[in-house]
């Protein structure tokens, strides 16, 4: 019997001020994980997709997030074989281990017989989020639904899909760096003054108005972090003279892409977009960093099943 093969986009999370509450999908890159009836019963792991990722699935995000679709759907017994191939960084700042989580539930999901809605997804994507990094819905769910989702709530979870412009582009920034999420959660404090918190609040806001009404100069205004973007930019080498060069070539707000290394700036037409990623190539390049570029729309349609040719 064949396999069923799905897609989950990379993901922009905390989007500037939404700290683990605003993600965003990208067109472009994603992990492909693909689900095969066998196993003997069991959920295994035939390909990691890297030499650095487990074939436990206990260890590995596409196994825990399998699993979870397996118990949810009343077919624990049931074997599973995956195969994941990663189109996307490990620890890259590019939503990584929520795409493999988020294309093996779309997967494993399609095997069983689409028992669980896209939506029932979530929970066991998050459980393998949070297995790895920590319990934050701003990759999965972004990864999982496309386009720019606000987490209203975690526990429950309450999810907010949010309009924004249809023109609106990415720039987004790959350093020759790594950062592990572990390390860069470990940087953010664990309590913020009153200021902050009504800073970070009222560019939350804001930011959700500039995205439904397409006003780019209120965009650049709210991407303004008081909380991630301090704490982790010492984790960054080149990120304060990247995100000068892109706002100076135009960009509408730029900040760290989830907990980086990448590093987003947005844009309005192609050729704008290309000036920001060109001053940011030569911002890393000042400082002796090697990065690459690339521009991306916002993918509307998130995880989805591809075909036998497509995969
Ligand atoms: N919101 C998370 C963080 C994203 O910033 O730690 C990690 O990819």
């Amino acid at each position: 019997m064949t396999g069923f093969h799905a897609f989950a986009p990379a993901t922009v999370a905390n989007v500037g001020p939404g700290l683990d509450i605003l993600g965003l999908a990208l067109a472009g890159r994603g992990d492909v994980v693909s689900a095969f009836p066998g196993g003997g019963g069991r959920l295994v792991i035939r390909a990691s997709g890297h030499p650095e990722l487990s074939s436990d699935p206990g260890r590995n995000t596409a196994g825990i997030a399998a699993d979870g679709v397996r118990k949810r759907a009343g077919a624990s017994s049931m074997g599973v074989v995956l195969e994941i191939r990663k189109g996307l960084p490990l620890s890259g700042g590019q939503g990584g281990s929520a795409a493999s989580a988020v294309a093996a539930a779309f997967a494993t999901n399609a095997l069983l017989g689409s028992p669980l809605s896209r939506a029932e997804l979530l929970e066991p994507c998050l459980d393998a989020e949070e297995a790895v990094s920590g319990r934050h819905a701003d990759n999965v769910a972004a990864a999982l639904f496309g386009g720019v989702i606000l987490i209203r709530s975690v526990d429950p979870l309450d999810l907010v899909a949010l309009a924004f412009p249809r023109d609106l582009l990415v720039v987004l920034a790959e350093p020759d760096q790594r950062v592990s999420t572990g390390d860069a959660r470990s940087r953010l404090p664990s309590d913020v003054s009153r200021g902050i918190a009504l800073s970070q609040a009222a560019n939350v806001g804001a930011l959700v108005a500039a995205l439904a009404s397409g006003d780019f100069d209120l965009l650049r205004r709210s991407v303004d972090d008081r909380i991630a973007e301090p704490a982790r930019a010492g984790l960054l080498p080149g990120f304060p003279e990247a995100k000068a060069a892109a706002l100076e070539a135009g960009a509408f707000g730029c900040s760290i892409s989830g907990s980086g290394p990448a590093v987003f700036a947005f844009a309005a037409g192609q050729a704008m977009a290309d000036g920001i990623g060109e001053a940011m190539r030569e911002a890393y390049a000042s400082r002796g960093v090697r990065a690459a570029t690339r521009v991306a729309s916002v993918d509307p349609a998130g995880a989805r099943l591809l075909s036998s040719e497509e995969s």
